[in-house]
């Protein structure tokens, strides 16, 4: 049996993963409604990432014998000022994620809850990651974003982005 506490706290992550897969799609919409479709298309794949992380969340508890609870998921309340102020809202976001997904590990811990602590391991190492990408966004935004032939070519590069399934597999 896991610990209540652990529990719940994995619970509230499967929302907290399909709002961050809203707030992509929501961040993707912006895009595509200012013609920056690479962007857009970066974004999309953002939110199918989310999804697959909420759905791992999900597969650890069925598979530990625990009856996923649904919440409902928040509208994404964000206004977008310019094209730059989504990335300074994807690294706060995702900054936000690695603070819960910290205080997850911290609860298994203490727990000694070692299970999933494993489990969460990948997590920990895919926030890394996640704060990095919303930095480099942000640093190519700054350099190239005012430049319209070199945010051309940012767009472009940022549309050859492609979806592959995560890493984790349950
Ligand atoms: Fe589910 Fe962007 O971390």
């Amino acid at each position: 049996m896991l610990n209540e506490k652990v529990v719940a706290l994995l619970n509230q992550q499967v929302n907290k993963e399909f709002y961050s897969a809203y707030l992509y799609l929501e961040i993707s919409n912006f895009y595509d409604s200012i013609s920056l479709d690479g962007f857009a298309n970066w974004f999309m794949i953002q939110a199918q990432e989310e999804r697959d992380h909420a759905m791992l969340f999900y597969r650890y508890l069925l598979n530990n014998g625990i009856k996923v609870q649904l919440e409902a998921i928040d509208k994404p309340d964000k206004v977008f000022a310019d094209k730059k102020a989504p990335l300074a809202a994807t690294l706060e976001h995702e900054m936000y994620v690695t603070s819960l997904i910290n205080d997850i590990y911290a609860a298994a811990y203490e727990a000694r809850d070692f299970r999933s602590m494993q489990f969460l391991d990948w997590f920990v190492k895919e926030q890394g990651e996640e704060e990095k990408n919303a930095n480099d966004l942000i640093a190519k935004m700054e350099l190239f974003g005012d430049d319209a032939k070199s945010l051309y070519m940012l767009n472009s590069e940022l549309a050859a982005r492609v979806y592959s399934a995560p890493s984790l597999v349950l």
